[in-house]
């Protein structure tokens, strides 16, 4: 590495760069077994190459975990530590992450769906570049009824995901913006057997079947039906009760709760699990925790947790 690129520093625009450009590898290439390290000019705009050379700036392992041959500020390295671990995700190593914004007393929404916002900007950057890394972005019915949500990485730059959307009982209708916006492709589960739709979706939304079990549909089954078609980095994005649903299965890898400085008193609850008896049955899971804006973000690793 030459003294002019040492003396530079990674500032937060080439940062995200460089993490798209590990995701890109990545699903171009799948993870080198002897790491990966990326190189380009720190005061660039975009156009970070990934090379396996002793002149990068950054070497990242098949952890998420990095080093950096030059200066970073804490800012740069909470990028890295937040987001590496989800741009690595593969078909060899798939991940499942789920993420609630809730108010100090573990609402999402108030009793009228409204959740426009619980938590700050900070943490809606985080959602985009969540989606901008992940194949695919799954919600409830609930979430598309109440919301109607694009799910696009439209504030951070990067490629939108597919849109997932369970709707059990094909209770939605076609106007929704995520079944008209074209603006990524959209996938809708439902139960098979469940009744007609209220209106038929535009014929650009592809829509699966799968059978329950009780009254609902197998996350599992979901993510199978997915893996299938080459999406192995998927992001549950709410609301409480489909994060829930994921959780309660054991399917999560990764689990994220930005917990916001807000009392809501009353409202749609984060999570919904079924009883424990005591606290020692409660989960505990290792946990990083991350200062978002006026929220903090808690990141649980799920991986070889019991459920
Ligand atoms: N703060 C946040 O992080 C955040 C994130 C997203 C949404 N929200 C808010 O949360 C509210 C919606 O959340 P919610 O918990 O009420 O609903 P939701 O999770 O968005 O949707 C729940 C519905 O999704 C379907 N569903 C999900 N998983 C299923 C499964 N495994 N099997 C069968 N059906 C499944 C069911 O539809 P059927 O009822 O048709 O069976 C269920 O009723 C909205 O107000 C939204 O604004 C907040």
């Amino acid at each position: 590495m030459t003294d002019e690129q040492r003396s530079k520093e990674i500032v937060p625009e080439d940062a995200w760069q460089l993490i798209l450009a590990v995701r890109q590898k990545v699903c171009s290439d799948g993870f080198p077994l002897d790491g990966l390290a990326l190189r380009g000019d720190p005061n660039g705009p975009a156009g970070f190459v990934a090379v396996n050379e002793a002149d990068a700036l950054l070497s990242v392992n098949r952890d998420g975990g990095w080093h950096s041959f030059v200066a970073v500020s804490d800012d740069v390295g909470q990028l890295f530590d937040l987001y590496l671990p989800v741009a690595l995700a593969s078909a060899q190593r798939p991940l499942t992450l789920a993420h609630l914004g809730q108010s100090l007393d573990g609402r999402i929404a108030t009793e009228s769906g409204d959740s426009y916002y619980v938590t700050g900007e900070a943490n809606i950057l985080h959602l985009h570049r969540l989606r901008a890394l992940c194949d695919a972005v799954i919600v409830g019915a609930g979430t598309v009824l109440h919301d109607d949500p694009q799910l696009t990485a439209r504030r951070a730059p990067g490629d939108n995901p597919v849109r997932v959307v369970i709707d059990t009982e094909r209770r939605l209708h076609g106007r929704y913006k995520v079944f008209t916006d074209g603006a990524a492709p959209t996938r809708v589960f439902s139960r098979a057997g469940a009744g007609a739709r209220p209106e038929p979706l535009p014929a650009q939304v592809r829509t699966l079947e799968i059978e329950t079990e009780g009254a609902q549909i197998p996350p599992a089954a979901i993510i199978a039906a997915l893996r299938a078609e080459g999406l192995y980095n998927l992001f549950v994005e709410g609301g409480g009760v489909t994060v829930s649903r994921f959780l309660a299965a054991g399917v999560l890898d990764r689990l994220q709760v930005a917990v916001a400085p807000l009392i809501i008193g009353s409202g749609r609850p984060a999570f919904t699990l079924p009883p424990v008896a005591s606290l020692a049955e409660a989960r505990r899971p290792p946990c990083r925790r991350f200062e978002m804006g006026e929220d903090v973000l808690f990141d649980f690793d799920l991986r070889g947790q019991d459920v």
